[in-house]
C-alpha cells in the first residue's frame, strides 16, 4: 500500500515496534531506527519472522534513515515523553525537507505538544500530536488513535493511520479532534478516565474481598459475569483474568503475591491538574490519583494500622449493588472526562467533537466499554445543560443504580473501608442534585474574613453582611 508520504519510525522500543510490524502488517512500506542500534536488526529479524519484511528498511541512526526515505517523509517517534522527544526533535529537524512530518506518538503532555508545534510549523515542517491507546496489543493490531494537528496534516497521514486503528463495527477508531495539543489532551483525560475506571474496579475488588471475605477466583468469576452486561468493558474483562490466575512459584493467587502499591506516570495526575485549574470537579479522577500516590506509601498505611488498629469490618453487599455501584461511577468517570475535555476545548479553541472522541474510545484503548457507544449517541442529540448526566439515557441508568451506590458507600464507611472513587461518585451526583447548596455559608465567611462580597439570591452584586455593620 502507498501513502503520499514515505513513511519512518523511530523508537523500536515495546509499542514501537509492536507500532511498527501493525504498520507494515497493513501493507505500507516502512523505515525504522532506534537510539541504541542494536534493537535494528532484532526488530528486522522479528519482521522476517512474521513475513513481514519486504517492505522495511532498516536504519542504524535517525540520521541514516532519514537520509534513506524520500520526501514528502512522516516520522513516528515513539520515544519516552518529555526530554527524549525535545532531543529527537532538535536532531531531526535539520535533517529535514519543508513538508515533512514529525508524529509525536508517546504520551505527551499537551501543553510540550503546543510548543512543539509552533517551533515545529514555524521551521515549515508539519508536525502531530497523536495519542494511541491499546497497550502493547493494542499497537500491533489496532490501537484508538487520537490525532491533534492541521487539517491538512492530517489528511496527509489518514489512510496509514486509519488503517493500524482499532475499528469498531467496521470503522476506525481514529480521527482528527483538533488542533496542535489535542490529540494529547485527549490522550490525557483517556488515561484519567483509566485511573478513575481501574481504582472504581478495585475498590469493588476489595469490599468483596475484605469486607465479604471472598477468594479472589471467586471475585474473578464475578468480574468475567458482570463482561456481559452494561458492564462489559476491557478493564472488567482483564480484571476478571487477574483475579482468577495463579501465581507459578507459590501456587497461591497472583494478586496476593503482588505489592499494593500503584506506579503512575502521570497523565491521570495531569488530567486532575487541568481539571482543577480550569474549575472543574474531577473528583473521581482526583480520587484516583490520590489513592495511587497513598498506595505507594506502604509503610506509613502498615503504620497506620498498627497505630489506629485494622479499620474493615465484615459486610453485607450484593453482587448486584456492587455491579451497579460501579456502573454508576464508570458513568460519572467518563461524565467528569467529558466535562474537562469540553472545558479545554473552549479555553483553547479546539472545537474537539465529543461525540466523536466516544466514538474514537470505542474499541482499541483501555477504556473501551459498551457504554461508550450510548455516551457517543447522547452527545450526538441535544443535552439539557450541556451535560451528559443529563442524558435521557443517562438519567434512566442512574436513576436505577444510584440506590445500590448509595448502600455500597454506606456499607463500606460504617465498616471502615476506604472507597475515595465510590465516595466521590456518589458525592459528586449528589451535588448535581441540590438546587440549594451550602457554598451560601462560604460566601458569608469570604465576606467575613475578607470583605469579599457576595450576590444576593435577588441578584445584586457586592453585598456585605451585618458583621460589617
Ligand atoms: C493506554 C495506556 C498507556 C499508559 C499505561 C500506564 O492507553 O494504552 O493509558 O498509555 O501508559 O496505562 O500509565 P500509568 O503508568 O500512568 O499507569
Amino acid at each position: 500500500m502507498t501513502t503520499t508520504a514515505t513513511l519512518g519510525l523511530y523508537g523500536l522500543g515495546t509499542m514501537g515496534s509492536a507500532l511498527a510490524l501493525n504498520i507494515l502488517d497493513k501493507g505500507f512500506a516502512l523505515h525504522v531506527s532506534n537510539r541504541s542500534a542494536e534493537a535494528v536488526p532484532d526488530f528486522v529479524e522479528e519482521a522476517r519472522g512474521e513475513g513481514l519484511a519486504a517492505d522495511l528498511h532498516g536504519a542504524e541512526s535517525l540520521e541514516a534513515m532519514v537520509k534513506a526515505m524520500d520526501a514528502p517523509r512522516a516520522i513516528i517517534l515513539m520515544v519516552p515523553s518529555g526530554k527524549p522527544v525535545d532531543a529527537t526533535i532538535d536532531t531531526l529537524m535539520p535533517l529535514l525537507d519543508k513538508g515533512d512530518t514529525i508524529i509525536d506518538a508517546g504520551n505527551s503532555d499537551f501543553r510540550e505538544t503546543r510548543a512543539r508545534t509552533k517551533t515545529v510549523e514555524d521551521a515549515g515542517l508539519t508536525y502531530i500530536g497523536m495519542g494511541v491507546s491499546g497497550g502493547e496489543e493494542g499497537a500491533r493490531h489496532g490501537p484508538s488513535i487520537m490525532v491533534g494537528g492541521t487539517p491538512e496534516a492530517w489528511d496527509a497521514v489518514r489512510p496509514v493511520i486509519e488503517a493500524i486503528s482499532a475499528k469498531f463495527e467496521g470503522a476506525p477508531c481514529a480521527d482528527h479532534l483538533g488542533p496542535d495539543g489535542a490529540g494529547h489532551f485527549v490522550k490525557t483525560v483517556h488515561n484519567g478516565i483509566e485511573y478513575a475506571d481501574m481504582q472504581l474496579i478495585a475498590e469493588v475488588y476489595g469490599l468483596m474481598r475484605y469486607g465479604r471475605g471472598d477468594a479472589p477466583a471467586a471475585i474473578g468469576k464475578v468480574f468475567e459475569g458482570w463482561n456481559d452486561g452494561p458492564l462489559d468493558s476491557y478493564l472488567v474483562e482483564i480484571t476478571g483474568k487477574v483475579l482468577q490466575a495463579t501465581d507459578r512459584e507459590t501456587g497461591k493467587s497472583a494478586v496476593d503475591v503482588i505489592l499494593d502499591a500503584a506506579g503512575q506516570k502521570g497523565t491521570g495526575r495531569w488530567t486532575a491538574i487541568e481539571a482543577i485549574r480550569m474549575g472543574k470537579s474531577a473528583s473521581i479522577i482526583e480520587a484516583a490519583v490520590g489513592g495511587r500516590a497513598l498506595s505507594s506509601e506502604v509503610a506509613v498505611r502498615a503504620a497506620g494500622e498498627d497505630i489506629f488498629g485494622a479499620a474493615r469490618g465484615p459486610i453485607e453487599v450484593s453482587d448486584d449493588d456492587l455491579h451497579d455501584a460501579l456502573l454508576v461511577g464508570r458513568i460519572l468517570s467518563y461524565a467528569q472526562g467529558f466535562r474537562i475535555l469540553e472545558a479545554a476545548s473552549e479555553e483553547f479553541d479546539w472545537s474537539i467533537d465529543m461525540a466523536r472522541t466516544a466514538e474514537v474510545w470505542r474499541a482499541g484503548c483501555i477504556i473501551r466499554s459498551v457504554l461508550l457507544d450510548d455516551i457517543a449517541t447522547a452527545f450526538r442529540s441535544d443535552l439539557p445543560h450541556g451535560q451528559l448526566v443529563f442524558a435521557p439515557a443517562m438519567v434512566t441508568r442512574l436513576q436505577e443504580a444510584l440506590p445500590a451506590l448509595r448502600r455500597v458507600v454506606c456499607a463500606a464507611a460504617t465498616q471502615g473501608h476506604a472507597a475515595p472513587a465510590l465516595s466521590s461518585a456518589l458525592s459528586f451526583v449528589d451535588t448535581l442534585r441540590h438546587a440549594r447548596g451550602t457554598a451560601d455559608v462560604i460566601q458569608a465567611q469570604r465576606d467575613f474574613f475578607g470583605r469579599h462580597g457576595f450576590v444576593r439570591l435577588d441578584g445584586r452584586e457586592d453585598q456585605h453582611g451585618p458583621w460589617w455593620g
